[in-house]
């Protein structure tokens, strides 16, 4: 990871309307993301995905750096029907950065 984790965390505003991380974050519009880097997609408990991210998920979807870069970017373009409502990361630190922020949450 070459990210910078503290600068991922004022990116992360950008997503906190929809997700929560740490200790006692609960889904909100969208799912908890703790243990997020590394995990398969679409396995948050009751969380009710998009049938996209449903299919992407059977698929097996993994969300690594790569995948995860491309969705933050562009997420239809990852995940067809996906209902995240994000216009997308446009600055690549940017998104090394939150990655490497969202790392830290086991
Ligand atoms: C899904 C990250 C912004 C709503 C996801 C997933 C990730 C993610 C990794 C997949 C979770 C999984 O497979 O369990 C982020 C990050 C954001 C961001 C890092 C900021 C840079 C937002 C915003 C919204 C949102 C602003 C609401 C407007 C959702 C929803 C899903 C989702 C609804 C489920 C998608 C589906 O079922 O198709 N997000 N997100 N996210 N996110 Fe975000």
């Amino acid at each position: 990871a070459s990210g910078d984790a503290a600068a991922g965390e004022k990116v992360f505003n950008k997503c906190k309307a929809c997700h929560a991380v740490g200790e006692d974050a609960k889904n909100k519009v969208g799912p908890i993301l703790n243990g997020i880097v590394g995990a398969a997609a679409g396995q948050v408990a009751d969380f009710k995905y998009s049938d996209g991210l449903v299919a992407k998920a059977a698929e097996g979807l993994t969300w690594d750096e790569e995948t995860l870069a491309a969705f933050l970017a562009k997420p239809k373009d990852v995940v067809d029907g996906t209902k995240m409502s994000f216009a997308g990361l446009k600055k690549e630190d940017e998104i090394e950065n939150v990655i490497a922020y969202l790392a830290t949450f086991e």
